[in-house]
């Protein structure tokens, strides 16, 4: 049966790379290459790094288009009918493999972490067009990278972690001493909240040469934040960015 891997790629170093992740990126036949756009052009570059430098036998690139997601209509309408047009590229992709082939899609960060190849791949089972079976291989997230490079841990002791947008982040309590993780924040939801004696732990380009990293009372470095965002996304072309905010310290009851 044709197989496809899921291969969680780390988030921007490519020292990220698991033994796990180089194993499998090796055993594949052909690799599905993402491209299109500043963003994707740059981390399509990344992954062709990776190749570059972890491949010890010759395989086979496929890069492909990913389609546009229309902002047209309601968010979840929008991403249910770009989902589907994703699924059927994929469904294309993974009908030129031959019976006997395996392809790998390398994927940003983690495959679990806000990324859909998982349940897209589902709805390409789900449409029955195309044979194939899958598995998943672990990747280190931006959260990770995150914390390494503010060297911090993700959590206070004994507290939990919530893990969010930047869409949803304005409306949500920071409040409640748990470690708030935010990601795809085009919005700067930080400049929102109301826990202005929060601390913040931003990144932009994490674990990439271009890395940046800000820390410190949110009331005191939002500006900072979001100047140095600003900058390096219009020097750039593109940014991806994350930041945790914390409301309380260890021990703090
Ligand atoms: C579609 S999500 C993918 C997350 C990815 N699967 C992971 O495990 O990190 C993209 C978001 O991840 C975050 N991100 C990914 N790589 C990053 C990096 N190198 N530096 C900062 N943030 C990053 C940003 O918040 C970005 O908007």
């Amino acid at each position: 049966m044709r197989h496809v891997r899921v291969i969680g790629i780390g988030a921007g170093n490519p020292e990220h790379m698991t033994v796990q992740a180089i194993t499998a990126l090796n055993s594949a036949d052909v690799l599905f290459i993402p491209t299109k756009g500043a963003e994707k052009a740059a981390l399509a570059q990344a992954r062709r790094d990776i190749c570059t430098r972890f491949l010890t036998r010759d395989v086979h690139t496929q890069e492909f288009a990913v389609p546009v997601r229309r902002s047209d209509a309601d968010y979840t309408e929008t991403v249910n009918a770009w989902h589907a047009a994703i699924a059927q590229t994929y469904a294309d992709l993974i009908a030129t493999l031959t019976e006997t082939q395996t392809a790998a899609f390398l994927v940003w960060g983690d495959p679990s972490l806000y990324d859909s190849t998982i349940r897209i791949l589902e709805r390409v089972k789900d449409m029955g067009q195309v044979a194939f079976d899958y598995d998943v291989i672990p990747g280190i997230t931006s959260i990770q990278a995150l914390c390494a490079s503010h060297r911090i841990p993700l959590n206070l002791i004994g507290k939990p972690v919530h893990i969010t947008t930047g869409r949803a982040a304005s409306t949500e309590d920071f409040s409640n001493g748990a470690s708030a993780v935010v990601m795809l924040d085009g919005e700067q939801a930080f400049n929102r909240l109301h826990e202005h004696d929060a601390t913040i732990y931003w990144g932009a380009y994490l674990g990439s040469a271009q890395e940046i990293t800000v820390a410190g009372n949110l009331a005191e470095v939002a500006d900072t934040i979001t100047k140095a965002r600003a900058e390096a996304r219009a020097a750039n072309g593109w940014i991806m960015d994350t930041y945790l905010i914390r409301t309380a310290k260890d021990f703090d009851v």
